[in-house]
């Protein structure tokens, strides 16, 4: 069985699934249920200066009948004071002295982060995270992303906490910025030993059409919130990317956003994901989803042959390249398998009106088809023109049946010409520019 241990800079776990900072970290209580339930590492709630929260807090986007695939918050920092925190810290490094329990961090001051780095460290903790992130109320107060989203001053604050700190630094990554690896390099520089990524996102995820008053209300105004859960992850994944790929980052990486099944976490880590955040998914579904996580991780490691995490991580990030790179002559069309196709038309909507007119619909008696699975009699079916088809997917994503609809190579062995190799041939003159309209 694969070794799913896990070590960010220094900060062991058995396994690379942490509670994110958040709701389900809040408290001793809910450390002890984690790693009961196999959780590897706890990231505690934001600690700092004592501060209130409103009612009320979340809001969500549902999409039919999923519940919760993105939830918006605007909720504060641990409104528990620090004094409860570093000791229910000290208590849960106690009673669980391998696992990993990291302090997150959130205070203004050079003074003040001295000593809160300082208490985390009495307490025993594993590691600091530094909140960076919060797009909501504590930015409002210079804190948060008004840190994440300022290279220079996150740089700045980053060198004042490792001016006294004594075990590892994670610096936590807003998403609310248009380039996170600025910040990350800023991190680096500032000597911390690791980035996680990412907070939430700025978002308003609906407005009430009786009152105009977006969700969640609080007395009948509302504020913008942070977006997270399984709508976050593609955004998420693009940035672990390209701070993994970024010479001048060179952090280990803590990823969030979105993770919620084993698949997610393996993606993560073959983008260059060290350890694992996860908030959401236990606030819809409970700590319980660890032993998912965990056994579908190892079987699938399993199943590539792979001993440890350190064989999977990375193995994506360098399949990304610029656009320029990328072969023009490559070609795929789509094809129909009719002994799977239910007549639905979907596939013909969406190329018809959204993509490129080159789904036919035919008689199934003209075609000597059969009836295929819920195919109703002599309704037309779909089908595909080759030699117009460009290839796009569009089809594909949109057919309700796995694997009915194949994209398939068409262009065999063909000399590979991208973007980058046309400019290079024309400028030597060994090849004449592309007429503007084909
Ligand atoms: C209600 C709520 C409160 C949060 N509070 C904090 C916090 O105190 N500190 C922090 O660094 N991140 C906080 N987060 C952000 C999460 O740690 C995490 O970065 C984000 O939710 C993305 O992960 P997810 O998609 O798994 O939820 C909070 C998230 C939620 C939903
Ligand atoms: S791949 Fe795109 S262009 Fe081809 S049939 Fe499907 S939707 Fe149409
Ligand atoms: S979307 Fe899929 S199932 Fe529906 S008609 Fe097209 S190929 Fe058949």
């Amino acid at each position: 069985m694969a070794d799913l241990s896990c070590n960010l800079a220094g900060i062991k776990s058995p396994n690379p699934f942490w509670v994110a900072s958040g709701p389900p970290a809040n408290t001793a209580y809910q450390a002890h249920r984690a790693f009961e339930a196999g959780w590897g590492g706890v990231v505690w709630k934001t600690i700092g200066v004592p501060i209130v929260n409103v009612a009320s807090r979340y809001s969500a986007l549902n999409s039919g009948t999923e519940r919760m695939i993105g939830l918006n918050n605007i909720e504060l920092i641990s409104d528990r004071s620090p004094e409860t925190n570093f000791r229910e810290i000290a208590e849960v490094k106690k009673r669980w002295p391998h696992h990993a329990v990291i302090a997150s961090l959130m205070v203004e001051s050079r003074e003040q982060w001295h000593e809160f780095v300082k208490r985390a460290a009495d307490a025993g903790a594993d590691g600091i995270e530094l909140n960076y992130g919060c797009p909501h109320g504590m930015c409002e107060r210079g804190m948060g992303s008004a840190v994440g989203q300022q290279p220079a001053v996150a740089e700045r604050i980053t060198s004042w906490v490792m001016e006294v700190a004594t075990i590892p630094v994670i610096v936590k990554l807003t998403p609310n910025i248009t380039d996170v690896t600025a910040v990350a390099r800023a991190a680096k520089r500032a000597g911390a030993n690791a980035i996680s990524l990412i907070n939430t996102i700025n978002s308003i995820t609906n407005v009430n059409l009786d009152t105009f008053v977006p969700e969640p209300t609080v007395a009948g105004l509302s504020s913008h919130g942070g977006y997270c859960g399984p709508a976050v992850k593609p955004i998420a994944l693009n940035m672990v990317q390209a701070c993994a790929a970024d010479p001048e980052v060179g952090l280990p990486i803590s990823g969030i956003g979105g993770i919620t099944t084993w698949r997610d976490a393996a993606e993560f880590i073959a983008l260059g994901s060290t350890s694992l955040q996860v908030c959401t998914a236990i606030m819809h579904y409970g700590f319980r989803i660890a032993e998912d996580l965990n056994d579908g991780l190892s079987a699938y490691l399993d199943s590539k042959g792979m001993k440890s995490l350190d064989e999977l991580r990375g193995l994506a990030v360098n399949k990304l390249n610029k656009w320029e790179n990328l072969d023009l002559k490559f070609q795929r069309v789509a094809r129909i398998d009719y002994d799977k196709c239910i007549g639905c038309n979907l596939c013909y909507i969406a190329c018809e009106d959204g993509a490129h007119q080159c789904i036919d619909l035919k008689s199934p008696d003209e075609l000597g088809l059969g009836l295929g699975p819920g195919r109703v009699p002599h309704k037309p079916v779909p089908v595909v023109r080759e030699d117009d088809c460009v290839g796009c997917n569009l089809c594909s994503l949109v057919c309700p049946v796995d694997n009915c609809i194949t994209m398939t190579v068409t262009s065999g062995d063909h000399e590979p010409m991208s973007w980058s190799n046309y400019q290079a041939k024309v400028a030597r003159g060994e090849m004449q520019p592309m007429p503007p309209h084909p």
